[in-house]
């Protein structure tokens, strides 16, 4: 069975709000256009069960939108306070102010009037013009998101454009001239009670014999999340010079970046496939900077087989650091060389150091990378 959409979706919703939906909530069947407000922006961010105890405690303190306009900043937060995003409280505060001040104490009708004020989004203006007005105006919360992307088989994350766009555009259509206030509490139960994140209660839901994602059996993969940012990976040589002394060059990263005052051995970024020459760049220009001029052969004939060796691996969790080594001896105590121990040497460090001197003793591994972790 296909997808319900119109008339035909808002019917199936507000049959089942009126038998399964909640209908005890204090700010319900009040027409309190203040009340629905005021529980509107507390449910904003944040649960029933959690709301009620403040939502009380603020009609007690205030019970017109007048009483809170002219109450001090410090009271109204201090009312506010263990409920989170406190910017919702000055918004509530400045709302209140605005709602006297420009319309006598009433709160507007229209989305637009609605939306006008502070700490009103067009989600919240149609809930508070449907709920208390009985306006035919959309909703689109997070859980009336998830009912959409579910029941009609969205894929993509509901909060990039093209998908919210969509989204709307299915919650103008749908929602019903007749009982507007009925169909989007429906919404927003079914989306907190049976449509929930995670085990929805697939068997109990009304829409359940023409849900897309049921269907398909991707309840499970619906919304889809938010994408995560691609890791970079990145290719570096480096350069591990060990004296007699039991010393390894080291040097201070002073640049901003991940290991800015660390120490590490010399390194330098490269092509995942580095060339010939790319290496023999990099190489002579250590030799150079280091005054390593008396192992230049040394340094020059492990650069056929850098090519061939394996990449050592190190995974962060926001990028993926590929390493492979030149390597190089020198006699006696070199002034550049320090022990390991003494400096602050991150992680990686440690791990190439330990891995080429486990690669001098064993033969090389056959697999083409190495965890390093
Ligand atoms: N979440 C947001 N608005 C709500 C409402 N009116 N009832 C229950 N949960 C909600």
């Amino acid at each position: 069975m296909s997808p319900l959409t119109g008339e035909a979706f808002g019917e199936v919703l507000v049959r089942w709000q009126k038998r399964h939906g909640r209908q005890s909530l204090p700010w319900q069947h009040t027409g309190d256009a203040y009340k629905v407000w005021l529980s509107e922006v507390m449910l904003q961010q944040t649960q029933v069960t959690t709301v009620l105890g403040y939502y009380t405690r603020f009609l007690q303190a205030y019970p017109t939108v007048s009483d809170l306009a002219a109450a001090p900043e410090q009271d109204v937060m201090q009312l506010w306070a263990g409920l989170g995003y406190y910017t919702r409280a000055r918004n509530l505060h400045a709302c209140a102010k605005q709602v006297v001040a420009r319309f006598d104490g009433q709160f507007p009708r229209t989305v637009s009037e609605l939306e006008s004020l502070p700490g009103i989004g067009q989600s919240t203006a149609g809930a508070i013009a449907s709920l208390a007005y009985g306006v035919p105006a959309p909703i689109l919360d997070g859980n009336v998101k998830r009912v959409f992307c579910r029941y009609y088989g969205i894929e993509g994350y509901p909060e990039q454009t093209t998908i919210k766009k969509t989204l709307w555009e299915i919650a103008d259509a749908n929602v019903p001239a007749q009982q507007p206030g009925v169909y989007n509490q429906a919404l927003m139960d079914l989306g907190a009670t049976c449509c929930v994140p995670r085990n929805p209660s697939c068997s109990a839901c009304p829409l359940m014999q023409s849900c897309v994602a049921l269907g398909k059996g991707m309840v499970g993969l619906l919304p889809t999340p938010k994408p995560k940012k691609a890791r970079p990976e990145l290719y570096f040589v480096s350069l591990i010079v060990e004296d007699e002394g039991g010393g390894v060059l080291l040097e201070l990263q002073t640049d901003k970046g991940v290991w800015q005052g660390l120490w590490t051995t010399p390194f330098e970024a490269c092509d995942s496939q580095p060339d010939f020459a790319g290496l023999t760049r990099i190489a002579t220009a250590w030799v150079e900077h280091y005054g390593l001029q008396a192992h230049r052969a040394d340094i020059e004939q492990q650069l056929p087989g850098l090519q061939g060796q394996p990449w050592l691996v190190h995974e962060l969790t926001h990028r993926k650091m590929h390493f492979k080594v030149l390597r190089l001896k020198v006699p006696g105590a070199w002034a550049a060389c320090h022990s390991v121990g003494d400096k602050p040497v991150p992680k990686i460090v440690h791990k190439l150091l330990d891995q080429v001197r486990v690669l001098t003793q064993a033969a090389v591994p056959q697999q083409n990378t190495l965890d390093l972790r």
